[in-house]
């Protein structure tokens, strides 16, 4: 045997050994810029709360301290008893009004954890200047909206240590994860299908090459679809707006003309024709069109008169 397969892995660890050396003489990040965040940048960022409580900082507040608090910060939006002035969320109230066809979604009615009472308040409000309370207002002013939802009492005092013990009495209608299965079917271990046989039905079939596309429509989906198209093409730049004294596709404009018979017309349209009217020039000046093509033309431009 030989022992190639083991010297290639002794280069690899080699050269895996030098990566990591060369990592360490630029502490400026793997692409040579940027640097490694401080405790004290992480810390800004790392302000989530959880339902038990994890994330919580040291401190404290009270419900009398809080409706001070509350009046000066938030009741300008979220009114004096959390009933909400205008159009401002409502933050109190609510209660058994989620099986009604206007739910009331309040922090009382509706939220599943007092964490994120805390942490949205801390994080977000008030709306005109998020991140400014300091921890203890924000304990003092969680625990008065708790109070305005008639969820503690008057004397009650928020703490770290006593946040997560509050049950919100939604919280039992929120359950996770979510039972339902991705899919309906179980998983094949043995005698499974062939994979190549298995075809994609919905997926986007490559569209038919133009040239292939055209002759399908001239023969299959029918001969008019191509005429309208000839006409669409050729002949409505006189035709449809009636320049130079062609006649519109209107019936009063082709009753005298219908009356010679339809190979006439044909003829005057392959050929060319000088009426009363103008000059209708052979195949409409587009030489290269085909007589079949004129005639189906007309056959178009007559259904197109003749429709009731
Ligand atoms: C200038 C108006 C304003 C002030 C002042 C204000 N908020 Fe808000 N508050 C809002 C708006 C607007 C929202 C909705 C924000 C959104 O949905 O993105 C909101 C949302 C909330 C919510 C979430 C409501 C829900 O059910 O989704 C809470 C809780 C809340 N504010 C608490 C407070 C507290 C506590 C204060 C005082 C510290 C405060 N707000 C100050 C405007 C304000
Ligand atoms: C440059 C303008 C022009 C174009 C393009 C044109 N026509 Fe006409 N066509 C006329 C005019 C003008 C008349 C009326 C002549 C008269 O009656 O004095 C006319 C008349 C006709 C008539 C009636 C003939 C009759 O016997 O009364 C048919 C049919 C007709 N055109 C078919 C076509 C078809 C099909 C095309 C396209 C391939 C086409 N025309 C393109 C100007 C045009």
């Amino acid at each position: 045997m030989s022992r190639y397969p083991e010297f290639i892995a002794l280069i690899c660890v080699a050269l895996a050994g030098n990566a990591l050396a060369e990592n360490h003489k630029k502490p400026a990040g793997h692409y040579g810029y940027g640097k490694p965040a401080t405790a004290e940048e992480i810390a800004g960022w790392d302000i989530d709360v959880r339902p038990d409580g994890l994330g919580l900082p040291p401190g404290s507040g009270s419900v009398e301290d809080g409706e001070m608090l509350y009046e000066t910060h938030c009741a300008v939006c979220h009114g004096s008893f959390g009933e909400g002035v205008g159009r401002y969320p409502v933050l109190a109230g609510g209660e058994d009004t989620l099986m009604e066809d206007r739910p009331e979604k309040t922090v009382g009615s509706y939220w599943p954890y007092v964490s994120t009472l805390w942490d949205y308040i801390y994080r977000a409000m008030p709306f005109t200047a998020p991140q400014s309370l300091t921890h203890d207002e924000t304990y003092a002013i969680s625990a008065y909206v708790l109070y305005l939802n008639d969820l503690v009492d008057d004397d009650f005092v928020m703490t770290q240590d006593n946040m997560a013990s509050i049950e919100l009495p939604n919280q039992p209608n929120f359950f996770g994860p979510d039972p339902r299965p991705d899919v309906q079917n179980t998983r094949c271990m043995k005698d499974c299908k062939d994979v190549s046989k298995i075809t994609i039905l919905s997926e986007p079939q490559p569209t038919e090459p133009e040239a292939e596309a055209v002759v399908e429509v001239a023969s299959a989906a029918g001969a008019m679809a191509a005429a309208e198209q000839t006409y669409k093409s050729y002949c409505s730049v006189c035709h449809a707006q009636a320049i130079a004294g062609a006649p519109a596709l209107e019936p009063a404009d082709w009753e005298s003309r219908i009356a010679q018979g339809k190979d006439v017309m044909v003829r005057h349209a392959i050929e060319g024709f000088q009426g009363d009217a103008g000059v209708m020039p052979p195949k409409g000046g587009f030489v290269q069109l085909s007589d079949d093509e004129v005639s189906a033309a007309v056959d178009y431009m007559l259904q197109q008169v003749q429709q009731p």
